[in-house]
């Protein structure tokens, strides 16, 4: 469970988070929207500890994640998937080596993490591209890459960082699907950050909506009216489309 409590987080003068209260509860999934800019990565990296708040309390499985010691936070994150806005792979290590990365990091032996990365791979559609370099690879392999490392230590918490940005539509809905198989096979309690909303449609049973700092709107997608701010946000993402 991923507990908020009146999180802030300010950069100087500019008060990106200003008070979120939030509770996910496990085995949920949510998907986090909001304009460019409005704060959902510095959220992401609130609640696994890479950023510290301003004020707040941050608490995932009952640890304090923004009080917590070295140890503590880093037998958490064990337990935590990351996909990276952008793929954020390493250009000099082949896709093996690149899923194999945070076992290797574990301290887990090389064959076992290797039969892991590998079976890894295959549940994301790219069994035989373990020896390509990043440079070699789509757009949309390159997210199916970033998803593998972030399977392969078999999260109970995984988080996505705007999993289909840069995507055409076709390969967007791959990754949807992908995504979307995952979620039922893995029960990990689940959190997306996006401003893709057709992603938030595939996964609308609760959104949340921030704006100016604040949870806007927190519920299914189909309630989004109850929220004029994030209707006017719905509104203005499907006239650029049309
Ligand atoms: N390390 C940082 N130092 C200063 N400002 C930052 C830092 N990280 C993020 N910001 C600012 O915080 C705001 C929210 O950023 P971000 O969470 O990346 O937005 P998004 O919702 O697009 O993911 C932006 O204005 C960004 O410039
Ligand atoms: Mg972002």
């Amino acid at each position: 469970m991923i507990v908020l409590k009146s999180l802030k987080k300010y950069f100087g003068k500019l008060k990106v988070l200003d008070g979120i209260d939030l509770r996910i509860d496990t085995g949920e999934t949510v998907v986090v929207l909001g304009k460019s800019g409005v704060g959902k990565s510095v959220l992401l990296k609130c609640i696994v500890g890479l950023i510290k708040p301003t004020a707040g309390e941050v608490w995932v499985d009952g640890v304090r994640v923004d009080k917590a010691n070295w140890s503590s936070l880093s037998r958490l994150r064990k337990r935590f998937g990351y996909v990276f806005q952008g793929a954020a792979l390493f250009d000099w290590m082949d896709v093996l080596e690149n899923v194999m990365l945070p076992l290797r990091e574990m301290g887990i032996p090389p064959k076992e993490a290797r039969e892991r990365a590998l079976r890894s791979l295959e549940h994301v559609g790219l069994k035989g591209a373990e020896n390509k370099y990043p440079a070699e690879l789509s757009g949309g392999m390159r997210k199916r890459v970033g998803i593998a490392r972030a399977i392969v230590v078999d999260p109970a918490y995984l988080f996505y960082d705007e999993p289909t940005s840069g995507l055409d539509p076709e390969t967007s809905r791959m990754i949807y699907d992908l995504m979307e198989k995952l979620d039922s096979e893995l029960d990990a309690t689940t959190v997306i950050i996006s401003h893709d909303i057709f992603l938030a449609r595939r996964f609308g049973k609760r959104v949340i909506f921030l704006d100016a700092g604040k949870v806007e709107y927190d519920g299914p997608l189909s309630g989004a009216k109850e929220s004029p701010k994030f209707a006017r946000f719905l509104g203005e993402i499907l006239t650029k489309l049309s």
